[in-house]
């Protein structure tokens, strides 16, 4: 029998990485909530990890319990200190603050508004492959496809000039390490140099958009920040923006990378969509549930007392929620390892729960089902034409190369 300190290294290992959903079953086996160490904890099962989401008595910001010291560590690094400021690791009342200001530009209206721009950049995408489809060449599907449609999308909600797309890929790979399990200081020096690259250009967009404002995201948090009642500090207006732009498209290019994994481990559902079998907003549920593009998130315990089914948690203990485990759950998902789309209640715990809910869950769901469903429409005989090769993360869960002929 595994212990919990035995699974996060099986978790971390090449192997792990690349199907984790046997080890997590071993997890479950467990318990739904064991001690890694006296202060680390792993929850495994959709309740447990639902019930630590919702709850305000656990905290996000992990560091609010550690001594000055290790808090001026911690500031020491602008790439994790730049993940402290934004919204994503505070806790009320600031975290509602902000939320608010973010809100704004991720309304049902907003994002209802945003699916003609969708589809017309999916359709310029596809049309931009159309040749090399004819030749029957081999191309990367998450360089040609995967991350230019969601990081066009988010560059122009947000105003980011789109000839700049070219640095954000590898920024964003390497400031998004440090939301991983472990890291080391080489990936850790990595994320620091892209927090200042993406700081420089941050804070000159800002200028250009505080001389002329334009009807994009920057100039609507810019106005937020710099009106009379100051809704965010400058520190939180740059930390914001840069979190927007690169949880806006890792996220999102991974979803569908592993969506079109799925298409290709299960033929059946490949033909299913295109019959009509199911819908392609099933099919997009069903992938976060399945093969989900977050894989882990991190709460710390904020007050005395706490149980998390029947394990007291001490004050400052920090828990490493697996979605991906939760996801799998048999409790909650009958045949949890069988890719479904008609599977009925499905809904998984992929964005995350409670007051920190993905921000943009809306505008990822419709452009995974814009993006899908027209890269089946125009190109249906896509197949795979090489070894995939996984990132090498555990968090954020995608692909680094997926080799496809689009045939025609
Ligand atoms: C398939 C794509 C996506 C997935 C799976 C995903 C997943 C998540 C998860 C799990 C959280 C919750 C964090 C927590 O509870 O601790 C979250 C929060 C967040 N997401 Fe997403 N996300 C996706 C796409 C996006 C996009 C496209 C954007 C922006 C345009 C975005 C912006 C955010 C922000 C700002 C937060 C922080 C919200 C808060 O802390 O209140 N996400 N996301």
């Amino acid at each position: 029998m595994k212990t919990a300190g035995k699974i996060i290294g099986a978790l971390m290992s090449a192997e792990g990485k690349t199907n984790p959903y046997p080890i997590y079953r071993e997890a479950r086996e467990l318990g739904p909530v064991t001690r890694i160490a006296p202060d680390w904890f792993l929850v495994s099962t959709f309740a447990e990890v639902r019930e630590a989401m919702r709850s305000s008595a656990y905290l996000k910001n992990r560091y609010s319990n550690v001594d000055e010291n290790q808090q001026a560590v911690r500031r020491a690094h602008r790439s994790i200190q730049l993940f402290d400021e934004s919204v994503l690791l505070k806790d009320a009342p600031e975290h509602g603050r902000m939320r608010k200001v973010l809100g704004e530009a991720f309304t049902p209206g907003r994002i209802a508004a945003m699916a003609g721009k969708i589809q017309q950049v999916v359709d310029e995408v596809l049309d931009s492959l159309a040749e090399r489809a004819s030749a029957g060449e081999v191309v990367d599907f998450m360089e040609e496809f995967a991350i230019r449609v969601p990081l066009t999308v988010i560059c122009d909600l947000m105003g980011v000039p789109w000839k700049d797309w070219s640095r954000f890929r590898p920024l964003a790979v390497d400031l998004n390490a440090t939301l991983e399990m472990l890291i080391d200081d080489t990936q850790l020096a990595t994320a620091d140099a892209a927090a200042a690259e993406l700081d420089e250009y941050f804070s000159a967009l800002i200028e250009c958009r505080r001389a002329a404002p334009q009807d994009d995201l920057v100039s609507v948090l810019l106005t937020a920040a710099d009106g009379e009642d100051g809704q965010l500090d400058s520190r939180e207006l740059l930390a914001n923006l840069e979190l927007l732009l690169v949880a806006g498209f890792e996220t999102t290019t991974n979803l569908l990378g592993n969506a079109l994994a799925v298409l290709f481990d299960h033929p059946e559902v490949h033909g299913g969509l295109l019959a009509g079998k199911y819908t392609y907003a099933q099919f997009t549920e069903e992938v976060l549930r399945y093969d989900a593009p977050v894989q882990h998130m991190i709460r710390s315990a904020g007050e005395p007392g706490i149980e998390l089914a029947g394990v007291s948690i001490p004050v400052g203990a920090e828990l490493v929620m697996l979605m991906g485990s939760a996801n799998r759950d048999p409790l909650r998902f009958s045949d949890p390892d069988v890719f479904n789309p008609a599977r009925p209640n499905n809904q998984s715990l992929s964005f995350g729960g409670g007051a920190h809910y993905c921000i943009a869950a809306g505008l990822a769901r419709l452009e995974g089902v814009t993006a899908v469903s027209r890269l089946l429409a125009r190109y249906p005989r896509i197949t795979l034409a090489g070894t995939p090769v996984r990132a090498d993360r555990h968090g954020l869960r995608g692909f680094r190369e997926l080799p496809v002929t689009l045939g025609v």
